[in-house]
């Protein structure tokens, strides 16, 4: 077993900030109900609602336009339902007869199977289809898009490639059409800026343990104005619109762990993309023959992903987890799946190559000689399980 412990998954989930930590250790005093009136209550609630304020603050929004979730599964559930109640709604209802959704081939499973879902009910929906590098074809876009579009879901960064899209630009095209723009930006904020106004969306997603916060919570941004359907009913948490007793614990983490991140995007994004990029260099230097996918620029400072032809995921993760290296073949919900990442395959990458691909994310606490040793260590792995392989040594 080695020695080295080199967590290079950042993108799977992040482990709390020190601040963080400490901010949740003393919230465990606070046990109050945060909808009770009494004072231990009122201590509870003042918590959460300055959360909301920090999560507002992180996105550009106002805090009425925060509701807090369990998570980012659940607020892109969240939307997709409330667009279901949205077409059906009573004659009168601003988008009554809308039946269409836009979204990506590249998006999480929690958006590509609630549109799937919206499809067995009978919506018409558009898995629009990305270039090489995971930019959403904007000719298809603007060619499907119309009177009939009721939501436009696109991610704004890609969890296994990184690819960031132009959503102020898709949003403006899908407001000018009259529909509703949503972005899963669960992968896009804490690591790159983020701001409601000028994205111009109408809802957001993210999710604390990405930034830095805890597990089991996160957050939906709802544009003033624009619907939102529970998909929790009980209580009149939320404003009624997320029902169930505050999980005040992870509220406030997630809280103390927007608040950092406010301070700190730019500077991570510079300081992190020195280490990807480095990591970049040393792989293509040592290791011959591979791809890197993901757009060359619109990229999270963060996120590499690598195409070894000729070795076999599965078999580079195992043997760079016995020298303390841990990286993913792509998305953690996806880990154990014997099928081809879909992102992969979405940019036109075949099959057995998408197999050998691996996904480096990386985060604070990397450092150059982490870097360096991944670098030392990658290409003789590579070259053993290339001279061990059945596989094509396809060149890329
Ligand atoms: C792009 C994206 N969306 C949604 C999710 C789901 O978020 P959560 O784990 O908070 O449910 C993830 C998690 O990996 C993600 O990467």
């Amino acid at each position: 077993m080695a020695d080295k412990s080199i967590y290079v998954d950042y993108n799977a989930t992040t482990p709390l900030k020190a601040e963080v930590k400490a901010a949740m250790i003393e919230d465990l005093e606070i046990f109050g109900n945060a909808s009770s009136m009494h004072a231990s209550g009122r201590l509870a609630h003042g918590r959460v609602e300055e959360a909301r304020s920090a999560v507002a603050k992180l996105l550009g929004a106002k805090a009425a336009e925060v509701i807090f979730t369990s998570g980012g599964s659940e607020s892109n559930n969240t939307v997709f339902q409330t667009m279901r109640a949205a077409a059906s709604a009573p004659e009168g209802g601003a988008k009554t007869g809308r039946t269409e959704i836009i979204t990506t081939a590249l998006e999480h499973p929690c958006v590509l199977n609630s549109a799937s879902y919206l499809k067995s009910l009978g919506f018409t929906v558009h898995f629009l289809p990305v270039d090489e590098y995971g930019k959403v074809k904007m000719d298809v876009y603007r060619s499907l898009v119309g009177e009939k579009t009721l939501l436009v879901s696109v991610m704004m960064a890609n969890n296994e490639i990184g690819t960031i899209q132009d959503i102020g630009e898709i949003a403006a095209i899908a407001k000018k059409a009259g529909a509703y723009m949503h972005t899963d930006a669960v992968q896009a904020v804490g690591k790159i800026p983020v701001d409601v106004e000028k994205l111009g969306v109408d809802y957001l997603t993210m999710s604390a343990h990405k930034i830095y916060g805890p597990k089991g919570v996160g957050a939906l941004y709802v544009r003033t104005g624009c619907p939102l359907y529970p998909l929790i009913h009980g209580g009149h948490q939320e404003d009624g619109l997320r029902a169930g007793t505050y999980n005040n614990i992870g509220i406030l983490g997630f809280g103390k762990a927007a608040e950092l991140a406010a301070g700190e995007v730019e500077s991570y994004g510079r300081s992190i993309a020195v280490l990807r990029d480095r990591l970049r260099e040393g792989l293509l230097a040592g290791v011959p023959n591979i791809k890197i996918n993901g757009h060359p620029q619109d990229i999270l400072p963060n996120t590499l992903n690598v195409s070894f032809p000729g070795a076999e995921g599965e078999s580079i993760l195992l043997s760079m987890d016995i020298q303390g290296i841990e990286a993913s073949t792509g998305s953690a919900c996806a880990s154990g799946s014997l099928e081809p990442s879909h992102v992969l395959l979405a940019i036109g990458v075949g099959p057995e190559l998408a197999h050998g691909s691996i996904r480096f994310s990386l985060g604070w606490g990397i450092t150059e000689a982490d870097i360096d040793y991944i670098i030392e260590t990658v290409p003789p792995i590579i070259e053993r399980l290339r001279s061990m392989s059945t596989l094509s040594p396809q060149r890329v």
